[in-house]
């Protein structure tokens, strides 16, 4: 039986992801806690609640979890209604349980990775029209000064904005996010000023700390012909590839948001970024349709034979990891995998989906791309935006009537993982016979 291990480099980063509203509970002041007070908004009216109360004390024994199954980084996010809860009123107390944390990460050796925006808006800036009000951009930069200024002791690796083509799309395209828009003006305001408050933020970060290294996480989502043949199925990947994975990159790079068929010049945008960060979850594969040519926009399907998630989201298209690290490595910059996972009540998929991610990054690692780390999504079940507690994401499964953390055996592979810096065969054969022979034939 053939024997290997994948070795990552020394420093490797691994981790997990999680986000404020996610996990903190109460968080009665931003945008989300009222839309998930509207009827028919989540799925079977679900609430974020308590969440995994981190903001009551148990991210510590969450963080204690991830420590001791051999992490050494852990993304988290920063919600800005807690520090900022009033335009004019700044929340000292909250910038100390952040500070806790941080302090807390780094006496226990692991680096903290800081998200100053992650889906979630403070009540009053939602208010006063959110990303579609240019206000935002000032906004958002003081607020980071503030936060900052608070953790540079202990930090110095910072997300600015996570995702912000799905807040986009989803919050103002699709309408499934709050404030639940449909209006593609709105939306191409709203992912401006996402380009601008990043950008501010950049700047603003290193004004204050020279050492910071800032980016962004972007979702990036693999959109394939269905037939490589046909020129309008080409055409409809291409656009979606270029408006939904391209545009926000690539305006960090030249300083110009290139729409289809308008531009819109952000000169101080230009090269703001230290590394690439990519959330990687799963490929698709487009078909134009005469008949319904809008189509395009929400009929997807997933590469054949891959295996779908429970909720049919998400499909295991390890390759599609590969794939997208190959094309950060042409920005010349580190690259961070700053989420990538599966949702699933089931353990299975997440622990062949792991393997399988984990050894694609192997593969990117020995092309000399430079990936620094990666997080996987998410150490524990938490509150999955629209899908509510339907959607469970975490190494750890979370009861929510008793706040219980029961492990999954997921969490032991990527401790295994972790711990040997590395994935052997020998885990494989372990954790998923079933793809050994696929991985290492003889
Ligand atoms: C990403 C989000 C994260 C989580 C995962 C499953 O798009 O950044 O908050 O919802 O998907």
């Amino acid at each position: 039986m053939a024997q290997a291990t994948f070795h990552f480099p020394s420093g490797f980063l691994w981790g997990t992801a999680t986000a404020s509203h996610q996990v903190e509970g109460f968080n009665q002041n931003n945008q989300w806690w009222a839309w998930e007070q509207q009827p028919g908004r989540i799925v079977n009216g679900d609430k974020s609640g308590p969440a995994c109360d981190w903001w009551g004390g148990r991210w510590r024994e969450d963080l204690d979890r991830a420590c001791e199954s051999g992490q050494n980084a852990h993304r988290f996010s920063i919600e800005w209604s807690r520090i900022q809860p009033l335009p004019d009123k700044w929340d000292e107390t909250a910038l100390d349980h952040y500070r806790e944390m941080v302090r807390w990460l780094q006496q226990h050796n692991m680096t903290p990775m800081v998200t100053l925006h992650h889906f979630s808006d403070p009540l009053w800036l939602a208010e006063k029209g959110g990303w579609e009000n240019e206000a935002v951009v000032d906004q958002f930069a003081t607020y980071t000064r503030k936060v900052v200024e608070a953790l540079k002791e202990y930090t110095n690796l910072w997300v600015t904005i996570n995702e912000p083509n799905v807040y986009t799309v989803l919050a103002y395209i699709s309408g499934a996010f709050p404030p639940g828009k449909q209006d593609l003006g709105a939306a191409m305001r709203v992912y401006t000023n996402m380009v601008r408050a990043h950008a501010a933020a950049y700047h603003a970060i290193h004004e204050i700390q020279p050492t910071a290294r800032v980016g962004i996480a972007q979702h990036m989502r693999g959109f394939f012909p269905a037939h490589s043949w046909s020129p309008f199925d080409r055409l409809a990947a291409g656009f979606l590839h270029y408006v939904f994975n391209s545009v926000y990159s690539e305006a960090l790079v030249s300083g110009v948001v290139r729409y289809p068929g308008r531009s819109v010049r952000v000169p101080n945008a230009k090269g703001t970024q230290d590394f690439i960060g990519i959330n990687y979850y799963t490929q698709e594969t487009i078909t134009f349709n005469f008949l319904n040519p809008t189509g395009v926009l929400n009929q997807h399907q997933f590469p054949a034979g891959a295996e779908v998630a429970e909720s049919k989201l998400i499909a295991n298209v390890a390759e599609g990891m590969f794939y997208w690290l190959k094309w950060a490595n042409k920005f010349g910059l580190p690259i961070i995998i700053a989420e990538n996972g599966i949702d699933g009540f089931q353990d299975g998929p997440r622990v062949r989906y792991l393997i399988q991610h984990v050894h694609q990054v192997w593969r990117a690692v020995n092309f000399n791309f430079p990936v620094k780390g990666y997080f996987f999504w998410s150490l524990v079940d938490n509150f999955e935006w629209e899908r509510g507690w339907n959607q469970r994401f975490g190494l750890w499964e979370l009861d929510l009537e008793t706040m219980r953390r029961r492990k999954r055996p997921s969490a032991d592979l990527y401790a295994e993982i972790c711990r040997e810096n590395g994935l052997s065969s020998e885990m494989v054969a372990r954790y998923a016979p079933d793809l050994f022979a696929r991985m290492f034939p003889n």
